[in-house]
């Protein structure tokens, strides 16, 4: 018996609880949308392909719900972590693992072609991978370029009509460097800004005292950072997350780089998953400031003949 969209409302309901605070759960289920539209419009499994997989969370979940649409065997992760990779080849044995650098093209000539490529969270690794010691920051420009060829690697391993499913961080739109004013809940919550903004690697975090102990001025750019990186403060992930940006294209800048790649996009949409905790911690005092949306997901196609 076919399974229709009610029977994957339910399955997914189910098997992503444990997901139900993360964001890429949206991808997940993006993707299981894509992944039967596409099942149903062919005759041969589907090939998935998954840029920085890590443990494997979104691209065995997909395989195992979609073990009939798609071909495990064929169907590949990659990510240079060692330990994550074992992870993922204990979790879902059949999913070819294989270990090395996704903006290599030569590894990625190497994979063959896919109906569909998953870029989870992995791009902004790769804009925080452009660390520049003189700069003592990352360096933008340069980051933004890596980013773009990686992209565009990604591109470069799909069929014709293939599709790439990327859910990432989003750099708001508007003036980086516009200021703001905050005010923390507690001593607690600005002790730990404080601790955020020395140890916070991949910028450097400036603010100045706005009037009490409680409230400071910081740009959107720096404000954005924190929120997004606060809630691992203390945590054993902070180690790694503070040297990471989240964010590095703005909506405009996902689309335009899509374009140059030759990716129609069909579906993009910005959201907001931690707004509830970051309300917790701070206050934005300044009118007409809104918390940032943090996540973009975008769903594209490539063009038959670019
Ligand atoms: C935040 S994790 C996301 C893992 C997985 N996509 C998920 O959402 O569960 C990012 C992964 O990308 C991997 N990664 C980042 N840059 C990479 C690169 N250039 N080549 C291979 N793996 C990379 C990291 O090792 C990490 O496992």
């Amino acid at each position: 018996m076919p399974q229709n969209d009610d029977f994957w409302d339910f399955y997914w309901e189910t098997r992503l609880q444990p997901m139900e605070n993360l964001g890429k759960r949206e991808a997940i289920l993006a993707a299981s949308g894509l992944i039967r539209r596409l099942a149903a419009q062919g005759d041969r499994p589907l090939r998935l392909l998954e840029l920085g997989c890590g443990e494997g969370q979104i691209i065995g979940t997909l395989l195992d719900a979609h073990s009939q649409l798609c071909d495990i065997r064929t169907s590949v992760g990659v990510d240079y972590n060692a330990q994550s990779l074992a992870h993922c080849r204990r979790d879902y044995p059949g999913l070819q693992c294989v270990k090395g650098d996704f903006t290599d093209p030569d590894l990625l000539e190497e994979l063959g072609k896919f109906e569909v490529v998953l870029l989870v969270n992995a791009l902004h690794e790769v804009f925080s991978a452009s660390f520049s010691p003189e700069l003592q920051e990352i360096d933008i420009p340069a980051a933004k370029q890596h980013v773009e060829q990686a992209l565009a690697g990604a591109a470069g391993c799909l069929k014709p009509g293939g599709w790439v499913v990327l859910f990432d961080g989003l750099e708001p739109p508007g003036d980086p460097g516009q200021s703001l004013r905050i005010c923390f809940r507690d001593d607690a919550i600005r002790e730990d800004f404080e601790t955020f903004a020395r140890q916070y690697h991949p910028l450097r975090i400036t603010y100045r005292e706005a009037g009490d102990p409680l409230r400071v001025e910081l740009s959107q750019r720096d404000f954005t950072r924190y929120i997004t990186k606060s809630i691992f403060l203390r945590k054993k992930l902070w180690k790694t997350e503070q040297l990471e940006s989240y964010q590095y294209f703005t909506e405009k800048e996902h689309r335009a780089a899509f374009a140059r790649q030759g990716l129609k996009i069909s579906e993009l949409r910005t959201l907001t998953v931690n707004d509830g905790k970051w309300r917790r911690l701070v206050k934005i005092d300044t009118p007409g400031v809104k918390f940032p949306e943090e996540h973009i997901l975008i769903l594209a196609q490539k063009k038959e003949q670019v």
